[in-house]
């Protein structure tokens, strides 16, 4: 029993929910209304005491355990989460407290002291040293004004191997300190010099407005990198970094909408102009965890990236991870005949924006400030730029490059949350495979014709929520960490069945759902991720959980003996699948059996159907697979 185990059982949930929702008893469960989405008229939103469990069936179609609720709730990391319910739970979190982890906790300290004076230093040397003439004009050539200089701590470092080294040297740093800070180089025979020599130093902050970290431009023409960054530190994770997040945070929570751009400059030029709303990246693709952290703040996200082929990977790179690990909700599908059911959506909004004439956004902004704001508030989504961008150089005229077009850009299109701006995208995709629209739609179908209830039949096998769950989900994530590329083959049963991708969704635990995440981050750059990479993606707190999981056979034998564990594995990946449907609709019969309001009987109805047609077009493909396979409409075999 892990330490997850047992604060779930010292815990009530219904304690936790209650704080933020009026909840009222129904028979076994708790209905109230859904902290998560705003104007909800039906208490959508219901709690199983038994199970400790809760599910919205509102507008997120989305649930856990209590776990997750308080992340959702209050913003939190999966680490805090534990940390808060282990605190009410009264039990303590042995967090691995190695005795080196004082040691390790000053020496971070001191790393932060030691940037922070350097941060300090620089910005004295720009304001007052005469060396720092060029850098004083370069910024005013660039329209840099002396309160951003202020605002953002530029600085500039001097012309020597060791002006720095000397200056911290006396401040009581020690040279491994400052090497540790990513302040000094030791060579080989282990001398040592300073890593940032006559450049533009621009402090790169944490969340709480400290510097960790700095990027610094040359001043030189020809002096390579045009932009040399501190390296990864024990402070600076660039991953988990955007650049002037720390001052843009109150903008893009006010204004719901958060603009990347690529350069520190163009961040720069827009928050001096007003623009407060914008980070940049680092020079590096999008991850998970700064996609996340802007989720928390923005509904819109626009990328404000190079058109050229480096930005198009990072684009398409960023949006694989976003689809991959950002939260969904329920939304209605249409199709030509009408309504036809729900499915997940991503909930934000990602939009492309392209300067015109090749410009950065740095050299717009100086040049015509309304300008940017236009193309901001009219950036197109990122839908029509995928279809360009992913048919450039393509013969679109060979069947065979049509099907893997469609096949890349109509998981995308499925993720848009607007029915009618969906159906654009598919009429825009097919005319440029010139395949019929029907075609197009039927690949993407999500009816279901059969009556409603000939499909309850399916779904009447009775089951509560129970915690056996927990089985199978370390079952299927222990299958499927050690064998990955199987996911690829559950993804592509569930598009069959018109469903989306296995996703968090799938697992109600926290910690599951949090290994699964990682699982998925870290299978967009490599196919057969190391358990070093998938441990990358993921809290500390949550490494024992993975150990175990990666132990052979820690978990309950195959129930299918004579199967390969790939073939265990797709298996118990889409059972989990099933297993959810089922669940769902399990819960929402219960929900129906008690008297309710008469708008949220017709929700439920109608994620009842859904549930159910879902549940059997995913029972058909998986016993009549090869009859879905004859009617592909591109004739793949
Ligand atoms: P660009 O090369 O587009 O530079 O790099 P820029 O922002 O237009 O720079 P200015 O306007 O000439 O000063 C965009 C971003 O890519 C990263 C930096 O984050 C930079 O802001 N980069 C670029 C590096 O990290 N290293 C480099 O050598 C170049
Ligand atoms: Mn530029």
């Amino acid at each position: 029993m892990t330490v997850i185990d047992d604060i779930k059982d010292r815990l009530d949930i219904l304690d936790v929910v209650s704080e933020t929702v009026k909840l009222k008893k129904s028979g076994r469960t708790y209905v109230g209304f859904c902290p998560f989405h705003a104007n909800t008229r039906t208490p959508s939103f219901v709690v199983w005491p038994e199970s400790g469990t809760w599910k919205c069936f509102g507008a997120c179609n989305t649930g856990g355990d209590v776990f997750t609720f308080l992340m959702k709730r209050d913003g939190l990391e999966f680490k805090d989460a534990l940390h808060e319910l282990g605190r009410r739970a009264g039990i303590e979190i042995v967090e691995e407290r190695r005795p080196e982890a004082e040691i390790e906790d000053q020496h971070l300290a001191r790393l932060r002291e030691a940037v922070a004076a350097a941060a300090q230093w620089f910005n004295h040397l720009l304001r007052n040293n005469p060396q720092a003439k060029i850098a004083r004009e370069h910024l005013a050539n660039r329209g840099i004004t002396a309160e951003t200089i202020e605002t953002f701590q530029l600085g500039y470092a001097l012309e020597s191997w060791d002006a720095l080294q000397q200056h911290l040297l006396q401040k009581g740093f020690s040279n491994e300190e400052l090497i540790d800070a990513g302040l000094l180089v030791q060579r080989e025979d282990g001398r040592t010099f300073d890593r940032f020599r006559h450049r533009v130093m621009i402090p790169i902050h944490d969340g709480k407005g400290r510097p960790i970290g700095f990027g610094a431009r040359a001043l030189k023409k020809d002096d390579e990198p045009k932009y040399l960054n501190s390296p990864q530190t024990a402070l600076f994770d660039k991953s988990r970094t955007l650049y002037a997040l720390h001052a843009a945070r109150q903008a893009i929570r006010d204004q719901k909408v958060a603009v990347i751009v690529e350069g520190y400059m163009d961040a720069l030029a827009a928050h001096q102009h007003g623009f407060h709303n914008v980070v940049a990246a680092l020079g590096t693709a999008l991850t998970e965890y700064q996609f996340r952290q802007l989720q928390k703040l923005a509904s819109k996200i626009v990328l404000a990236l190079d058109p050229d082929t480096a930005g198009i990977n990072a684009m398409l790179r960023g949006l694989d991870v976003a689809r991959a690990t950002l939260d969904r909700e329920a939304a209605p599908i249409f199709n030509p005949r009408g309504l036809v059911g729900s499915a997940g959506k991503l909930q934000i909004d990602i939009r492309v924006l392209t300067v015109p004439e090749g410009k950065d956004p740095d050299e717009l902004m100086q040049a015509d400030p309304l300008a940017w704001q236009t193309l901001v508030e009219n950036a197109p989504p990122v839908v029509p730029f995928v279809i360009d961008a992913l048919s450039a150089g393509r013969d679109l005229n060979d069947p065979r490059e049509k099907a893997k077009l469609s096949k890349e850009v109509l998981p995308i299109i499925r993720d848009v949350a607007d029915p009618v701006e969906q159906a654009v995208y598919m009429q825009q995709l097919a005319r440029r495979l010139k395949v019929d629209e029907r075609a197009m739609f039927d690949q993407m179908r999500v009816v279901n014709q059969a009556p409603v209830k000939q499909r309850q039949r399916a779904t009447s096998v009775p089951e509560t929520p129970k915690r056996d769950t927990t089985d199978l989900e370390q079952y299927a994530l222990s299958l499927l960490l050690r064998h990955p590329h199987v996911l690829n083959v559950i993804d592509e049963t569930l598009e069959r069945a018109e469903l989306p991708p296995l996703n968090v969704d799938d697992f109600e635990q926290a910690a599951p759902r949090e290994i699964f995440r990682a699982l998925r981050v870290a299978l967009i750059d490599d196919p057969a991720p190391t358990p070093d990479e998938v441990q990358a993606g993921m809290d500390e707190t949550l490494y024992p959980e993975l150990a175990l999981l990666y132990e052979e056979g820690h978990t309950r034998p195959p129930v299918d003996r004579g199967i390969s564990l790939e073939e265990g594995a797709k298996k118990a990946g889409l059972q989990l699948r099933e297993k959810r449907l089922r669940r769902e609709g399990q819960q929402l019969r219960s929900l129906l059996q008690e008297p309710v309001e008469a708008a949220a009987l017709a929700i439920l109805t109608q994620v009842g159907r859904d549930n159910a047609a879902a549940l059997l077009r995913l029972q058909q493909i998986l016993t009549t697979r090869t009859i879905a396979r004859a009617t592909d409409p591109w004739g793949r075999s």
